[in-house]
């Protein structure tokens, strides 16, 4: 969507996975409090995403949708501006059908412009728009009559279109969302997260700046985090590889029985390599410059392991071999040597 907004995916925090309905203003301001206290915002996390039910499920005498007044007593605007003072961005959620998934919020299903407005007015920099409760009516008028509402106000608002993958939204979303999902909930289990990127690689081709890039949005608790977690979360390479500024989405590019081989460019004329062993036992795996896109072959290419934070000492020609651990993954950053 061109709105000048997710010009690489989206970094920050959404409530979703860890709260479910036990959320409330409090929570969000400590969330906002931690990404600042932990570093994370300085790292680019910096939207603070509210998901279902923030809101009423009754509008108000005008029609407005209101903000649950036990769980978010001092309203959405409130919070936006603490959200603000922060340097964050506040996201929220609504529905293009009658109510909420979990049917607490009311829908905005005919609405769009009013809530569209509402949303604006409060300051929101983000809205996840998802799919219940939808009346069977066509996903493409009902999720663009929500952008063309966004638009309308004058606020950039990054426009997240939410649902399970089955409406192929990847097919006609470019021009009406920031960001497209593909598939249903990720769960924190192994066979969840590779099953939403093996679904999701299935749509490389359409991702691109502004669209459709795969974001970087926490589902934990960032009040708690562990020292592992924040590990990983806060690898600045890692995270330069998502954010990169070409937005091409890596790909498949070689499957080995459980072992598979990914890859795509990165500006500088770059390259992303990553190794997947699926298999419960240690695994010797190699990746082919000639199937991960450096041309012409017999290049010599220098890698740094991004999570070991190496530089590999020997240059590689043609060709990388690593020992992968079980269900584990190798990443690096390749740049041919001139
Ligand atoms: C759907 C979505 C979830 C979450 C819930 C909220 O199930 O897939 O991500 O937004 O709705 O009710």
């Amino acid at each position: 969507l061109d709105n000048g907004l997710g010009l690489t995916p989206p970094m920050g925090w959404n409530s979703w996975n860890h709260f479910h309905c036990q959320i409330n203003e409090k929570i969000v301001k400590e969330t906002a409090d931690a990404l600042v206290s932990t570093g994370l915002a300085q790292l680019g996390y910096v939207y603070v995403n509210i998901d279902d039910c923030w809101g009423e499920s009754k509008r108000d005498q005008q029609g407005n949708l209101v903000a649950n007044k036990t769980t978010f007593p001092s309203g959405i605007k409130a919070l936006a501006d603490y959200v603000h003072s922060k340097g964050l961005k506040l996201g929220i959620y609504a529905d293009a059908g009658l109510k909420t998934c979990t049917g607490k919020v009311a829908g905005s299903l005919g609405r769009e412009e009013q809530d569209a407005k509402t949303f604006a007015s409060w300051g929101v920099d983000y809205l996840k728009y998802d799919n219940c409760y939808n009346n069977d009516e066509k996903p493409t008028t009902r999720y663009k009559a929500m952008s063309v509402a966004l638009k309308k106000t004058g606020r950039p608002i990054f426009f997240s279109m939410c649902e399970w993958g089955d409406m192929r939204p990847a097919l006609w979303g470019a021009d009406v969302g920031n960001s497209w999902r593909t598939t249903d909930d990720i769960s924190d289990s192994w066979e969840s997260m590779l099953k939403v990127a093996d679904v999701n690689e299935m749509y490389a081709d359409y991702a691109k700046p502004g669209v459709g890039m795969a974001p970087l949005l926490l589902g934990c608790d960032v009040r708690s985090l562990s020292n592992e977690t924040m590990q990983i979360i806060s690898n600045e390479e890692v995270i330069a590889i998502n954010q990169d500024s070409l937005g091409a989405q890596a790909r498949k590019v070689r499957m080995e029985g459980q072992r598979d081989i990914w890859a795509g460019p990165l500006s500088g004329d770059r390259v992303v390599l990553l190794f997947v062993n699926r298999k419960p036992w240690k695994s010797s795996m190699t990746a082919h410059w000639d199937d991960i896109g450096i041309e012409p072959t017999n290049r010599a290419v220098e890698a740094r392991d991004v999570w070991e934070r190496r530089t590999l000492s020997e240059p590689f020609q043609d060709k990388l071999t690593a020992d992968v651990d079980p269900h584990a993954c190798k990443l690096y950053v390749l740049t041919s040597i001139p």
